[in-house]
């Protein structure tokens, strides 16, 4: 048996690491060991309790509002005894967060191979999103097997020159958590949200949290809710607020007031997933929403201005429409108010994977240990 670590500390780690670790637990030649930073608190251990998984390690980094620099060196000075008392055969991050950059570098530093899970995605602009495009970089310079989750993130890597050896694509674990959390029986805790979707009356659903959206951006973003909400009464805007103080700060004073929109507290996952399924529009600057959402056929409008993630808007089910107020009220009234453009828009398409990926996931893994041999990449079917 060969021990595999998997480290992850946000809410969107969580998510795509759980179909990994149940994967891997279910392996003959692996065995998961789970380390949390903690970078994240409620929003990290609601996704935990959902999928069953509790880690062996918690290094507990969490303070509300410090600083990436504080957080980076809480991380890296945590981490090694943690590595050299389990001896890891290998580690496996996920994606681009702070977690990923600083878990990656102390692996080098340790020796220890990485694996990099959701690699290769690029926006091409080391500025947005910030600091996640060079999270991700910096990460995939260290790393030994890169797990991308699309073609086209195979691609990007190929470019940079990676060893085309040391690239599998195998479709994205996002789409195997979904596929196991959507079959499953969902009640919302929160009755207001309860009682709107009994209603049947059209949903809104809004996200926000990026860090280039801090400060101007976002308060458009407010203020173009608040125009919509007032325009469409019969229309309810649901917002789970992120849990950052700077993003509640900044807009539930702007919309929290309105009799049809609810501003509540972060959703469970399977709550989450289940209002994508019942809303009629998706708003967010959210990586993982804007592979979720188009599984479900729902038309997504991105309020940024670029994306790592770009094959649902090929496939016309997302759009990028940045956070200018008039175009973002704009964009919304014309999905409400024209059913071709809905109609267009509203194809369910699952460019991002088909709920195997966690699969070739342990098999290349277990290549990479030289336990096992690799199966078929991910290819999107054309039907
Ligand atoms: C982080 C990631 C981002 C990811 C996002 C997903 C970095 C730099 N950013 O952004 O890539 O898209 O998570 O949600 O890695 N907080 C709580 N409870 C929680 C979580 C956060 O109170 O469960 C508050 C704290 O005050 C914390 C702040 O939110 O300091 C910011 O959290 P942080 O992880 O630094 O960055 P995010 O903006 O959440
Ligand atoms: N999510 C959730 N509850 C919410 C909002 C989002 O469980 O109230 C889930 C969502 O289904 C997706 C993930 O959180 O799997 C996305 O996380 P986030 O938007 O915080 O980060 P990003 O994907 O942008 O890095």
């Amino acid at each position: 048996m060969k021990n595999v670590m998997v480290i992850y500390g946000t809410r969107p780690e969580a998510v795509k690491v759980a179909p990994l670790i149940r994967a891997l637990r279910e392996s003959d030649v692996l065995t998961p060991i789970v380390v949390s930073t903690g970078q994240h608190r409620e929003m990290l251990d609601q996704v935990n309790r959902w999928f069953g998984i509790e880690p062996d390690h918690d290094l507990d980094v969490f303070k509300a509002g410090q600083s990436l620099t504080e957080l980076s060196a809480r991380i890296l000075t945590d981490l090694p005894a943690v590595l050299q008392r389990y001896a890891p055969d290998a580690v496996v991050v996920q994606g681009d967060t702070t977690t990923v950059a600083m878990a990656a570098i102390a692996c080098f530093y340790e020796q220890v191979p990485v694996v990099h899970l959701e690699a290769g995605l690029r926006s091409g602009d080391i500025t947005s999103p910030f600091p996640e495009e060079a999270n991700r970089r910096l990460a995939g310079q260290v790393t030994a097997l890169h797990l991308a989750p699309t073609s086209a993130a195979r691609d990007n890597l190929l470019r940079e020159n990676f060893d085309p050896a040391a690239v599998v694509v195998t479709g994205n674990t996002v789409i195997d958590a979904l596929q196991w959390t959507a079959d499953q029986p969902v009640r919302f805790q929160d009755e207001r949200i309860a009682a709107s979707a009994a209603s049947g009356r059209p949903m809104i659903l809004l996200t926000t949290h990026r860090r280039e959206n801090w400060g101007e951006p976002m308060l458009h973003i407010g203020a173009a809710v608040r125009r919509l909400a007032e325009r469409f009464p019969d229309h309810v805007v649901v917002f789970p607020a992120h849990k950052n103080p700077t993003v509640r700060e900044a807009i539930i004073p702007l919309i929290g007031d309105l009799p049809n929109v609810i501003v509540c507290e972060p959703l469970d996952y399977p709550e989450f997933v289940h209002a994508q399924r019942l809303s009629r529009i998706v708003l967010t600057d959210s990586g993982g929403v804007q592979e979720e959402a188009p599984s479900f056929g729902r038309p997504v409008l991105v309020l940024r201005d670029n994306t790592e993630r770009p094959e649902a808007v090929t496939a016309g089910t997302v759009k990028l429409i940045g956070t200018d107020a008039d175009r973002i009220v704009a964009e919304v009234s014309q999905l409400i108010e024209d059913p071709a453009t809905y109609e267009r828009m509203s194809q369910a398409v699952n460019p991002y994977g088909d709920g195997h990926a966690s699969h070739r996931c342990v098999a290349a893994i277990a290549a990479l240990l030289g336990v096992g041999e690799r199966v078929a990449e991910f290819e999107v079917s054309a039907g």
